[in-house]
């Protein structure tokens, strides 16, 4: 299992260190493709039509949750009527359970510079 998991469980101060070494950095799409590697990958294709434990996610941004061709979604993403604007997608890499219960994604990516860069990278999947 990737650092996905296990980043959860980094001590509240580290994470204030680290927010506060990168401060308001811009968003970095090669560090988001690296974090993307790292946390996302072993589940998500970037290519359409492929998909594993998770959906493609090619062409995600902007559009309606859910809507991949061939994957069995849960009930709960189906239903959600959620769009993926960059916000949904920061809160949703977050903690997918906690933002629509019932989602079959688990783990949660703590630090909000590597969801910003991450959210920045699913955008170039066209
Ligand atoms: C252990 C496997 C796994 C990992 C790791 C994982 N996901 Fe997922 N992801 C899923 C599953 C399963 C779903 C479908 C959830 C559902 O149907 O409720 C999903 C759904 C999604 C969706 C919604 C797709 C759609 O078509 O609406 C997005 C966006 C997403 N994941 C992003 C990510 C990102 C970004 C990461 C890395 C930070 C990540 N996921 C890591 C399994 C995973």
């Amino acid at each position: 299992m990737g650092v996905f998991f296990k980043i959860g469980l980094w001590p509240a101060a580290v994470m204030i260190l680290a927010v506060s070494t990168v401060g308001a950095a811009a968003q970095s799409i090669s560090n988001g493709k690296d974090v993307f590697e790292d946390e996302c990958a072993v589940c998500h294709a970037t290519e359409a039509n492929i998909n594993g434990k998770g959906p493609s996610l090619f062409a995600v941004a902007g559009t309606r949750a859910a809507t991949a061709t061939k994957f069995k979604y849960s009930a709960a993403l189906i239903n959600s009527g959620v769009i993926w604007t960059d916000d949904q997608l920061d809160l949703y890499v977050k903690n997918a359970k906690a933002m629509i219960p019932g989602s079959t994604m688990g783990g949660k990516l703590d630090d909000a510079k590597a969801r910003a860069d991450v959210v920045a990278y699913i955008k170039t999947l066209h």
